[in-house]
Formats: structure tokens, sequence, C-alpha cells
């Protein structure tokens, strides 16, 4: 799909070019899905087309097969939601003999997010996939804080952000973006880990750990206990991450957390990200990820803006 078969508004000038480059990976568009809230891409072909985006981001991937946690698994909160999915997942060897050809069919990047239960893991994972020429890059998801072993705990030390981060670059040739989780004090300096480990871009954010009770049953709601935050009641706390993290960090960021329309997208390009993700906004309206990019075209078009670049980290002020 070009542009001309989005909807967008054609009465002003210009075509805006919409390409951004992130380090090593160039994307024709910067709008991209959050993993997790997409599947492998192919599931939601009868809504939209994964193709028109900048970059699909594929369901967290572990060694192991991994059912997931006890249900439920979701629930709603005010402006949002709670999961503790827990990681469902084919495993490493499944994923690479079922999913990567069809992956290798997309016209667009496919990025696969990559979680473990100890730094061993994320090694075996960076090795095996590196030789894939269909995957564009790797997320590196050290904030997942749906796992009882490892996942936040990752994310929430610096030294262990720096060593897994050195130790997938060390493996793996492509793009690294390593997600950081929102459930720390500083962000900065996770951020700084992840860079000093030699990170060339990095996510933000993951959800942040909630709880729900049912009050009637005296119960947790969800079956794990804690699941994480996401939707619109993040986006106030991702957007400060991302700002903060684009003030202190020279690299590039792909900022998330709660963008619903190209509004709150358009926020998180002038707060200093490069590229967005949309999450739980797929679960509402798995097309929501193309609306938001046709909603950032006609903003370029309103506002005469010939290339996407020029707005990133463009707050005045
Ligand atoms: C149902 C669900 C599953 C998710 N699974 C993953 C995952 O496997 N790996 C990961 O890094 N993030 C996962 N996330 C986090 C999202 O990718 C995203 O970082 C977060 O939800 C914030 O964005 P949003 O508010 O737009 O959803 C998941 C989120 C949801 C709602």
């Amino acid at each position: 799909m070009s542009n001309d078969e989005l909807s967008i508004d054609h009465t002003a000038k210009n075509e805006p070019d919409l390409r951004v480059r992130l380090g090593p990976l160039q994307l024709k568009n910067p709008v991209l899905t959050a993993s997790g809230t997409f599947g492998y891409g192919d599931e939601v072909r009868d809504f939209m087309d994964p193709n028109v985006l900048g970059a699909i981001t594929v369901k967290g991937l572990t060694v192991e097969p991994t059912s997931g946690n006890k249900t439920p698994r979701i629930a709603e909160t005010p402006a949002g939601m709670l999961n503790s999915i827990g990681l469902e997942n084919p495993g490493l060897e499944k994923f690479i003999e079922e999913k990567i050809e069809l992956l290798g069919e997309f016209s667009t990047e496919v990025l696969v997010n990559i979680s473990g239960h100890s730094v061993e893991d994320f090694i075996i994972l960076s090795e095996r996939l590196a030789p894939f020429e269909e995957i564009a890059g790797l997320e590196v998801n050290v904030s997942c804080p749906n796992i009882d072993k490892g996942g936040m705990a990752f994310g929430t030390d610096p030294d262990l952000v720096y060593e897994i981060t050195r130790k997938v670059k060390a493996r793996y040739d492509g793009p690294v973006i390593v997600k950081l989780s929102p459930n720390v004090t500083d962000i900065v300096e996770m951020a700084q880990a992840a860079d000093e480990g030699g990170a060339d871009i990095l996510s933000l954010i993951n959800t942040l750990l909630g709880m729900a009770i049912n009050v009637q049953k005296r119960e947790t709601v969800l079956g794990n206990t804690m699941g994480g935050l996401s939707g619109p009641a993040v986006k106030p706390v991702a957007l400060r991450m991302v700002y903060e993290v684009a003030e202190a960090i020279d690299l590039p960021l792909i900022g998330m957390g709660g963008i619903m329309n190209s509004e709150d997208a358009l926020e998180f390009l002038l707060a200093g990200a490069s590229a967005v993700s949309v999450g739980t906004a797929n679960l509402i309206d798995p097309a929501a990820s193309v609306n938001i990019l046709e909603g950032i075209i006609n903003y370029c078009y309103e506002q005469e803006i010939d290339d996407i670049n020029s707005i990133i980290g463009a707050l005045k002020g």
C-alpha cells in the first residue's frame, strides 16, 4: 500500500518523506507494532496490511516453549489493562521451523523480541537467530514483569542490562534494540547501561507493574497476582521517560506506552523518539497502527512538513 492508498487528505502540497533511520535500522515510516500485541503479523491480515508499517515486532520469544501464566491473564483497568500473559510462545526451535519463513514474506521489517530467564538464554537466542536474514533486528526484552525468574529483574539492574546487551551484541551483527523497563527509579541509568553495552537503539517503555483485587471474592483478579499495566493510563509516564532518555543519551529511541491515536504518536516523536510502537491499541482495533500512520501523514500535510525527521525531538522551549 502506498501513501495514495491510505486515507490521506491530498489537498496540501508535497508528499512528506516518512523514512526514519535508527542507527543501522532504516524504516520506511516511524510506525511499528509493539511486541505481544500483534502476534506474528499474519493474524491481522483480514483487518489491515502489516506491510504498510515501518516494522512489526513479533511476540516475545524464549529458548524453551512457554505455556504462560495461570489464568485469568487480562484485567481491564481505568484507561488501560493489566496483563500477565507470561511470554507464552512456541520456543526458539519451533519459531525457526514454523515462523521465520512466513515472516520473510513481509515486505516490511520484522523485529524479533527475545526474553530470557538467564543471561545464558539471551546468548543462545542471539547466536541462533543471527544467521536469519528475515529478521531485521532483535529487541532484547530485559523488562518483562510477568515471569518468575529473570524478566524484569534484568531490566532493573544496570549491571545486568550492560552485560546482556554486550553479550547479545557480541553474537548478533544486526541492529540490537534494548527494551527498557519503566519499573525503575532512574530510567536514564538503565539507558546508559544499555548504551555502554553497545545497544544500537533503545525502546521504551514496557508495562508498569500493577495489580487488581476482586473485593467480592477477596482474590487478586490476575491468576499471577501481578501484571503489566499498559494503555492510555501509562502514556504520561512513557512520554516523560522517552523525553528524559532522549535528553541524556545519544541513541535513537522507539517510544511506546499508551499510543492510541496519531496525536499520541506525534507527542512521542516531539519528545525525541525516532519511531513509535503501537501496543494495546491493536487489541481494541487491529488496524489502529495504520490509522495512526494516516493521522501522522495528514498532520505532515496540514503543517507542511516535508520530512518527518524535522519533528523528531523538535519540542519548543
Ligand atoms: C497482551 C500484551 C502482551 C505483551 N507481550 C510482550 C512481550 O512478549 N514482550 C515485550 O517486550 N513486551 C510485551 N508487551 C508490552 C508491549 O510491547 C508494550 O511495551 C506495552 O504494552 C506499552 O505499550 P502500550 O501501552 O501501547 O500497550 C505486551 C503487552 C501486552 C498488552
